[in-house]
């Protein structure tokens, strides 16, 4: 392989592209395309988003504290771009959209009912860092659908075909690789996250 050396600039991807839902100080709900975001804590479960100040959710998290990241699957595609390039400060995107809004029971947020997972999240620390404000947050609750939930109570993530963002592009996950510690098990065997959970709980502790 043979690189290009170019300037310092955003190359890391892909990245989930999730839709942010807030409320204005008064109430009106609001739903963002954001793809600077990422967890960044285990315990406590803590996740950042990264916002312009420009952003209608940027002056409704700086009012409330609370918001909630929905993971789109990729069939909310087209919705997932259009609140991406239309503003709440214009315009209801839910409605343009035909999105469903319920209200979230821990922070009182809007959140999707079409997305498969919905995360509550309670500012802890914003970080102006330039261009963007980090709001870095504690998860509160995790909700997930439930179809992709097995009898054991293992979620499927990957079964729920998240939007994943790549350098402009929105693509689907595609192929597995393996699952998780595949490279050093001796035997062929199930994966810990299909293994129950104890062994779930290892897995989550390893990250
Ligand atoms: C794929 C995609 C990712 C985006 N990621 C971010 C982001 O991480 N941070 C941000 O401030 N804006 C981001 N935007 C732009 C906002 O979603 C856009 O400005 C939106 O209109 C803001 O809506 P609001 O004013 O209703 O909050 C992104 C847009 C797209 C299409």
């Amino acid at each position: 392989m043979a690189k290009t050396e170019w300037k310092a600039g955003n190359m890391l991807y892909p990245l989930p592209a999730v839709l942010v839902t807030s409320k204005s100080g008064d109430g009106v709900p609001d739903v963002c395309t954001v793809a600077w975001c990422g967890t960044v804590c285990t315990n406590p479960p803590m996740l950042s988003i990264s916002l312009r100040p420009s952003r209608k959710t940027y002056e409704n998290i700086m009012a409330t504290g609370v918001f909630v990241v929905n993971v789109p699957g990729e069939d909310l595609a087209r919705a997932t771009d259009y609140c991406g390039v239309r503003s709440g400060k214009n315009e209801d995107k839910f409605k343009a959209m035909n999105l469903t809004v319920e209200t979230a029971p821990h922070t009182d947020c809007p959140m999707l009912a079409e997305a498969p997972v919905s995360i509550e999240c309670k500012v802890n620390k914003t970080e102006e860092l330039g261009s963007h404000t980090m709001f870095i947050a504690d998860v509160l609750a995790v909700h997930v659908e439930e179809s992709f939930v097995d009898e054991q109570g293992g979620f499927h993530f990957s079964d729920c075909r998240p939007l994943v963002y790549s350098h402009g592009e929105y693509c689907g996950l595609g192929k597995s690789h393996g699952t998780f510690g595949w490279s050093v098990r001796k035997k062929k065997g199930p994966s810990l996250m299909k293994k129950g959970r104890k062994k779930r709980k290892d897995y989550e502790n390893f990250h």
